[in-house]
């Protein structure tokens, strides 16, 4: 060997120890932890290499973890429409279970004057490695009082609340806008027009009930007085699936609990149709108090310890979530 070609063939070797050196580390780095791996992709803007959809970190990145993808069943949609309408023998009994409605109506009859009053669209199902829509939900703990998200929160595409929660007077601490309001009968109060009223459905009666209303007005009377007329879009009304409804309870909760909690199924409903997930004003303040962010009594805090919901449970599946990158959770105050 000349001794240029030896100096090459030198130089040759110590790229060749230099490159093995170092993927060495990085691959043992990677391997090491997690959080490692997450820094890298959330520091390189790399998305999951299948690239599965267009924010810096995808939920749908179901390799990564084995917990999450164990439990997430993405062909379940969340909204109900004439055509995944139908539900299982198992499900109608589950569901019907629930509040134990007596003689129900003919499910079947009642969805079809359903889907005359509102509309029959399949919506978000529109993932895409082109799609990143972010997505605020907001929970109702006075955990909020005070903590300033408003800004972050109306900075979402989708911004997702529950039952009465107000935002008149609240706006700097939980947001103005909102796309999506959930609630049941029992639960309802009125709504500006550009928002979608997401019913839960319970029995067979509250969707007559969306239907009245909207419409006539006739049914005034649940298990409780509720609302005969609601203010609301009702080109924008969207029905939470039953189907998908036993799906969280029996996936996410492992049955804990009689049934999920509102906050719990809002949550998962947006999972399902977000990219990217961001809450506020779930779980307790720091004081340990879990009323609602507009009462000043620090002893309400709906069902935390009636048996209905096992809020415990429920938390720390949501603290899974976050742990796993896959929501990100705002603690508050
Ligand atoms: C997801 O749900 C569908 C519809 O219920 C079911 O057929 C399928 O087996 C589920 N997939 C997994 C992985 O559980
Ligand atoms: C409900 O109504 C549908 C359509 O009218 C009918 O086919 C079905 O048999 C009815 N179900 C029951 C349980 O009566
Ligand atoms: C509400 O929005 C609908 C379209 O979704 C529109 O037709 C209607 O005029 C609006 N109503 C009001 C009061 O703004
Ligand atoms: C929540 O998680 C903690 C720590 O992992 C565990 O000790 C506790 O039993 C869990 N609580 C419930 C209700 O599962």
């Amino acid at each position: 060997m000349s001794l240029t070609k030896r100096r090459k063939f030198r130089t040759f070797a110590l790229l060749v120890c230099i490159i093995t050196f170092t993927t060495f580390l990085f691959s043992y780095t990677l391997r090491d932890t997690y959080s490692s791996l997450h820094f890298f992709k959330y520091a390189f803007h790399l998305s999951d290499s299948k690239g599965l959809c267009a924010c810096e970190q995808c939920i749908v990145e179901l390799d990564d973890d084995p917990w999450f993808a164990e439990r997430f069943n993405q062909s379940i949609h969340p909204l109900m429409t004439r055509d995944n309408s139908a539900l299982s023998d198992e499900t109608y009994k589950w569901w019907q279970w629930l509040q134990a409605e007596r003689n129900p109506a003919n499910f079947t009859q009642v969805v079809e004057e359903l889907f005359q009053v509102i509309p029959d669209e399949v919506l978000y199902m529109d993932a895409s490695p082109e799609r990143c829509r972010t997505c605020s939900v907001v929970g109702n703990s006075g955990n909020l009082k005070g903590a300033h998200y408003g800004s972050l929160i109306d900075s979402s595409d989708f911004i997702i609340r529950m039952n009465q929660a107000p935002t008149s007077g609240f706006e700097q601490d939980v947001g103005s806008r909102t796309t999506h309001h959930l609630i049941y009968p029992e639960s309802a109060i009125d709504l500006d027009n550009s928002t979608s009223l997401v019913l839960i459905p319970f029995k067979t009666l509250d969707l007559q009930w969306i239907v009245s209303a909207l419409t006539t007005g006739t049914i005034t009377h649940t298990y409780l007085p509720v609302m005969s007329r609601i203010k609301a879009n009702k080109d924008k009304v969207l029905i939470y699936s039953p189907t998908f409804f036993k799906y969280v309870y029996e996936s996410w909760l492992e049955g804990h609990g009689r049934y999920p909690s509102t906050g719990f199924l809002s949550l998962l409903f947006a999972v399902h149709i977000c990219d990217q997930v961001n809450i506020f004003g779930f779980g307790a303040d720091q004081k340990g108090n879990w009323h609602h962010y507009w009462e000043d009594n620090l002893l309400s805090g709906a069902f935390r310890h009636t048996g209905v919901h096992d809020g415990d449970y429920e938390y720390n599946v949501t603290l899974l979530l976050a742990d796993k990158h896959k929501i990100k959770m705002f603690k508050g105050r």
